[in-house]
């Protein structure tokens, strides 16, 4: 309970900016309120003053007024509608940006640990959600309380007894209504974990489905995502269950109530001399109660639906959020070597180390390759250099100064880093060249694709730079992404360079303009490695022949390291990729 107010304390700084709004919104629902207590109201004059005195002047009256408070009544329910949900959505916008902002300042190990398909659904279930009780639920908590306090006013005025009679039978109302707020809570929560599991599995396996055509797998993954689905249909289900029993709890207690009304307030107008009009303007009253009364039953499901939502939202903004050490020192102007030294990690402190006792040594104008088998720790060393990972002992030193001590912004403006996987953005060809260069202008996006062999390609695509690498029936080749974020190493212009190749072998010609990329050619001696600090993992041999030390890792461990020729003479793993290589 004392959570739950916390979560709702939560949102108070996001309301406040729309004060103003949210005061209009107050405003029409007050008048919209009264207005319905006065429709309660001019039912006794009605019955009175034309049913039984039989006033022809009120029969003109009455009608009039009605109308009136009609047409009054619903331009303030527009406005009413138009600001709470103007207040709402402006909450909601900034709620989900804050999240999507957290999730993106995630440290790696964190976004590792959360699938992404709960991640999306954060920002989409979760906040739509939100939406639901923000921009229904406190707009109705408001109008009908008031609406509820109006009309309970207009009950004591016209018969106090029977009001009381009235008011002794409404936690009985209550009281069940509560309870299966509790359990509209619980389901909410499974339901959502549910959507994420149904994202993760869509974001898979739609992003595989050329895999899962080769293998002839369509009716596994459909009775796969069945499964999912059925799952999801009993959750939402057990919700429309709960959802459903409300309303008609209500309504039968509701149903009790009005004949007991009857039984008692007729028994006052024959008895006791109220007025008919009295006992009319009082039904009319309590049948009025009965909306407002409804509505805020059901916004107790959708408060505590909404709960829930924010529970995990807030999760997710507090969430640690990378340290980039902005007060800390910056790199050195000349950037000239670059030391991995006794570094040992894991990613799982239990399962033993993934690098063992790690030294390597690169200088500026030197490049140095590492090659191993698949799994032996290759890639865990590029992540460590732009430090998505710390490693748990040893360091890695930029001109032997330790790059913890370094402002993370800094360090990674110094890098070039080109991940193994080889993946656009869907947008232009321009676009991901100039990605993380953004000032640079198109002179030197055209020059950087020309050093990265990329330009010429780029020119034969449909709108040139201009292209979306997604648009329909436009598929890059393999060795075209490469360079293309070749290009965007080139564009980026950082002292250290950190590739991770891509494992898929190229053909000769896309292999030797990659080559000519990385260190350049006879005609166009500048490549992206010359005069930079070049850490490349290297899958392919003619990368491997050009870097001047090689480290051969296995199993987390450089086991080997010296150059082409020293290292075919040790005969060892390096021979034996290289066997392997041109069996191929
Ligand atoms: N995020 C992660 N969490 C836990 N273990 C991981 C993670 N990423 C990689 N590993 C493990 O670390 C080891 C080294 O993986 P790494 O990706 O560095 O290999 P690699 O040498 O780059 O292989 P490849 O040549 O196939 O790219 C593997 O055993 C792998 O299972
Ligand atoms: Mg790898």
């Amino acid at each position: 309970m004392r959570k739950d107010f916390n979560i709702l304390k939560r949102l108070v700084p996001y309301i406040l900016p729309y004060k103003k709004r949210l005061i209009l919104a107050m405003i029409s629902m007050a008048i919209v309120s009264v207005l319905t207590g006065l429709l309660a109201y001019v039912v006794k004059p009605l019955i009175n003053n034309i049913f039984i005195t039989k006033s022809y002047e009120d029969l003109l009256l009455i009608p009039i007024l009605v109308m009136a408070i009609f047409v009054v009544k619903n331009i303030f329910y527009y406005a009413e509608f138009y600001y709470i949900g103007n207040v709402g959505q402006n909450i909601i916008r900034t709620l989900r940006d804050e999240v999507y902002s957290a999730i993106v300042k995630f440290p790696v190990p964190k976004l590792n640990k959360i699938p992404t398909g709960v991640l999306i659904a954060r920002i989409t279930y979760d906040i739509n959600i939100i939406q639901r009780t923000v921009s229904d639920s406190v707009s109705a908590v408001m109008k009908d309380i008031l609406t509820i306090l109006v009309l309970i006013v207009v009950v004591f005025y016209m018969d106090f007894y029977l009001a009381v009679v009235v008011f002794v039978l409404f936690p009985v109302v209550i009281i069940p209504v509560t309870l299966l707020g509790k359990k509209a809570r619980k389901t909410s929560t499974d339901t959502q974990t549910e959507m994420g599991n149904i994202t993760k599995f869509l974001d898979e396996t739609i992003s595989s489905l050329r895999t899962v055509k080769a293998y002839n797998m369509e009716e596994l993954e459909i009775s796969r995502f069945k499964k999912l689905s059925d799952n999801l249909y009993r959750f939402l289900m057990r919700m429309t269950k709960i959802r459903g029993l409300t309303v008609p709890f209500v309504e039968l207690i509701g149903g009790v109530s009005v004949s007991l009304i009857i039984f008692v307030g007729g028994l006052q107008v024959i008895k006791f001399g109220y007025t008919p009009g009295n006992f009319f303007s009082f039904l009319t009253a309590i049948l009025l109660l009965y909306e407002p009364v409804k509505s805020l039953s059901r916004l107790n499901n959708s408060l505590q639906e909404g709960i829930a939502a924010g529970t995990r939202i807030f999760e997710i903004i507090d969430g640690e959020s990378e340290k980039m050490g902005a007060h800390q020192r910056s790199l050195p102007e000349e950037i000239s070597s670059l030391e991995i030294r006794n570094l040992y990690f894991s990613y799982d402190k239990s399962k033993g180390y993934d690098l063992k006792n790690i030294n390597i040594k690169a200088l500026k104008g030197k490049t140095i390759a590492i090659v191993g088998y698949s799994g032996a720790g290759k890639s865990t060393i590029s992540m460590l250099i732009p430090r998505f990972y710390d490693p748990d002992s040893g360091e890695i030193l930029v001109n032997g100064i330790n790059i913890r001590e370094f402002n993370l912004k800094d360090l990674r403006n110094s890098i070039s880093y080109v991940s193994q996987q080889v993946i656009l953005f869907n947008e232009s060809i321009r676009f991901n060249i100039a990605y993380g260069s953004f000032s640079k202008d198109m002179k030197d996006i055209i020059k950087a694709s020309e050093f990265a062999f990329a330009h010429d390609f780029i020119m034969k695509l449909p709108n040139g730079y201009d292209t979306i690498v997604d648009e329909a029936g436009l598929r890059l080749s393999g060795g075209e992404k490469q360079r293309i974020l070749i290009a965007r190493a080139f564009l980026k212009n950082a002292p250290i360079i950190v590739l991770d190749e891509a494992t898929s072998s190229l053909d000769s010609e896309s292999e030797k303009e990659i080559q000519g990329a990385l260190f350049g050619t006879d005609e166009n001696p500048y490549g992206l490695c010359q005069n930079k600090i070049a850490i490349i993992i290297a899958h392919r041999l003619s990368t491997v022949k050009r870097a001047d030390t090689i480290y051969v890792l296995d199993n987390g461990e450089i086991v080997e390291s010296g150059n082409h020729e020293e290292l075919i003479e040790v005969n060892g793993i390096y021979k034996n990729l290289l066997i392997k290589q041109m069996g191929n």
